[in-house]
């Protein structure tokens, strides 16, 4: 039997109570612009509790490549994601920070479930070391290059408030989701051929 996956673990303390996906907030809502509190008052099953909730509304999206508190209304610092893009390897990053380990930077696309129909080129550091709280209370140093490191960065910019078109150098906007989803497949090509991974 395959172990069991970190968000697995967690969902085994909720038992029937697993909660319900979340609405994503959008554009101009105010919950995205705040700066969000560090988790330091919250007991370990509230803190499980909001990472479920982020992998259940994640899932029923269609998965992605990471979820922060804010976007669903929670102004709390944590977020969820996947190191290797996959639902199975979600983990929940609690009070993150970060820092460049170089000034290089480098463009890249992004799209963001608090942006809907859109996509942005962004700059964003090539590496960074950043540091995080697991779900278990453990202080995780580690190196993130490439595209590890861009979601890194996206993602802590929600617990600052901030969203990719803050800072985009080119941001498409699509009316027609036909439109979307052959740009989504073009930028998925683009990161193939670019060893982007
Ligand atoms: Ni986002």
């Amino acid at each position: 039997m395959e172990p069991l996956s970190v968000m697995e673990k967690i969902a085994l303390d909720f038992q029937d109570e697993i909660p319900e996906p979340l609405p994503f907030l959008v554009e101009d809502h105010p919950l995205l612009r705040r700066i969000s509190d560090p988790i330091k008052d919250l007991t370990a099953k509230e803190t499980k509790k909001i990472s479920l909730q982020l992998f259940e509304t994640i899932k029923a999206a269609g998965g992605g490549f990471g979820l922060a508190a804010p976007q669903v209304g929670i102004s709390k610092r944590l977020f969820i994601c996947s190191f290797d893009w996959k639902i199975e390897t979600i983990i929940p990053i609690i009070n993150p920070r970060y820092k460049p380990i170089e000034d290089e930077m480098e463009t890249h696309w992004e799209a963001c479930f608090s942006v809907p129909m859109a996509y942005g080129n962004v700059m964003r550091y090539k590496k960074i070391r950043c540091s995080y709280q697991t779900i278990d209370g453990a202080e995780i140093n580690a190196e993130l290059e490439g595209i590890k490191a861009r979601v890194f960065q996206h993602e802590y910019d929600h617990l600052d408030g901030i969203l990719y078109p803050d800072k985009c150098i080119d941001l498409r906007v699509f009316d027609d989701p036909d439109e979307l989803q052959n740009f989504r497949l073009w930028v998925r090509k683009e990161r193939e051929k670019a060893g982007y991974l």
